[in-house]
């Protein structure tokens, strides 16, 4: 076997692309290509006293996925392209000040107690109103003020391949009611395939919806936006919303719509008539919680491809409208402009402690919530 310290050149043009990237890991390299696995930690910073690490997980082709014990942070991600070229498809920021910059879009982030919106800051749960903070126009978003995103997990290695997250929330922590513990299992298969499982249990009835929030260009960095990627999801319907994005509970067709995806299009073709972009809910066509394929999303230019498997019901496609190349950090000097890489969350629809007719999201002692979604990569 060939001990190789792999370094990858910075090949940048206009300060944008990035399709190789430096990295600090030491690996062993066969002829075949094979790698060995395993997961390699460092510092990254110091949060609330406590110390922040990168984890990196290297799987036996060599992709990486390195994840931080802060907000279970995905910040980056290596996988070939269809010259076998490893390339990082996910946006994140160079250094730990990165992610904690205001306005950190929620780069890479774990998001909970309860992901994406609930309407005016409250919920009523067993004939009691509970206050969250209003962080987004008066409703809540991601968990509030300092959501999972924003807190340090205690984390585990198993394996060569896996990473377990564990955090408890307090009863009354940003508003939700119960000690909840949140485990989410990280695992980067040699087939490439990027898994989180969730698992979440509760002393009292609480909401709970948990996603991963990580942008993803396929590109890594040739393309400057998504508009390009070609996206497919398995969703005949949608839930409409209003100016603040808060669904109005009714579920409706795609058929004739721009947010039709039912058949592989791409990302630019429909997108200036939603105002704003996509950062919709798709009701996704799957029945049940078996874990099936729901989204494939493909990248010409690098023949990078992503399916996405979930067992949640719901898919939530957000074009990263916010995002306007206005970040003070960033990674290897990118500019992060408007549709600079888009976000596949998967989740249960938003607003649902608030839509009885929406599939439930309480969480009641004595059960286990359950989640698991997988981003798959290949190249065609
Ligand atoms: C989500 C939301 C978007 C936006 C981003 C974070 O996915 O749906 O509206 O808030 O998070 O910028």
């Amino acid at each position: 076997m060939l001990l190789t310290n792999v370094i990858y050149f910075v090949a940048c043009n206009n300060g944008v692309n990035s399709e190789a990237k430096s990295m600090d890991t030491t690996r062993s390299t066969n002829d075949s290509g094979y790698t060995k696995p395993g997961i390699t930690e460092k510092a990254f910073g110091n949060y609330d006293g406590q110390e922040v690490k990168e984890f990196t997980i290297t799987n036996a082709s060599g992709s990486q996925v390195s994840i931080l014990n802060y907000g279970g942070t995905v910040t980056k991600l290596l996988v070939p392209d269809r010259n076998g070229t490893m390339g990082d498809v996910v946006l994140g920021f160079d250094s730990f000040e990165g992610y904690l910059q205001k306005n950190d879009p929620y780069f890479g982030s774990l998001v909970g107690r309860y992901a994406n919106r609930i309407a005016n800051a409250k919920f009523t749960l067993d004939g009691k109103t509970y206050t969250l903070a209003g962080n987004n126009n008066g409703n809540s978003l991601h968990g509030g003020n300092k959501g999972f995103d924003k807190v340090i997990w205690t984390a585990e290695k198993l394996g060569d391949n896996s990473l377990k997250l564990t955090y408890q929330s307090k009863d009354g922590e940003e508003g939700y009611p119960g000690n909840l513990t949140a485990q989410v299992v990280y695992t980067l298969d040699s087939d490439n395939s990027f898994k989180l499982d969730y698992t979440a249990t509760t002393d009292k009835a609480t909401p709970v919806n948990l996603t991963s929030h990580c942008y993803f260009n396929l590109s890594a960095g040739r393309d400057s936006t998504i508009l390009n990627h070609q996206l497919q999801i398995d969703a005949d319907r949608y839930t409409p919303v209003d100016e603040k994005l808060i669904p109005t509970g009714k579920i409706a067709n795609v058929r004739g719509t721009p947010m039709d995806f039912t058949s592989p299009k791409l990302i630019g073709r429909d997108i200036s008539s939603v105002k704003g972009g996509f950062d919709h809910n798709w009701v996704l066509n799957k029945q049940g919680n078996a874990l099936e394929k729901v989204v494939s999303l493909y990248d010409s230019t690098s023949g990078r491809l992503m399916e996405v498997f979930t067992t949640e019901p719901g898919m939530q496609f957000y074009s990263g409208n916010f995002l306007d190349g206005s970040l003070q950090y960033t990674k290897n000097g990118q500019k992060y402009i408007k549709h600079g890489a888009l976000c596949l969350e998967a989740q249960h629809f938003p607003d649902s402690p608030n839509e009885p007719s929406f599939p439930n999201v309480i969480l009641k002692p004595g059960e286990t919530y359950r989640h698991t979604t997988v981003y798959k990569f290949s190249t065609k």
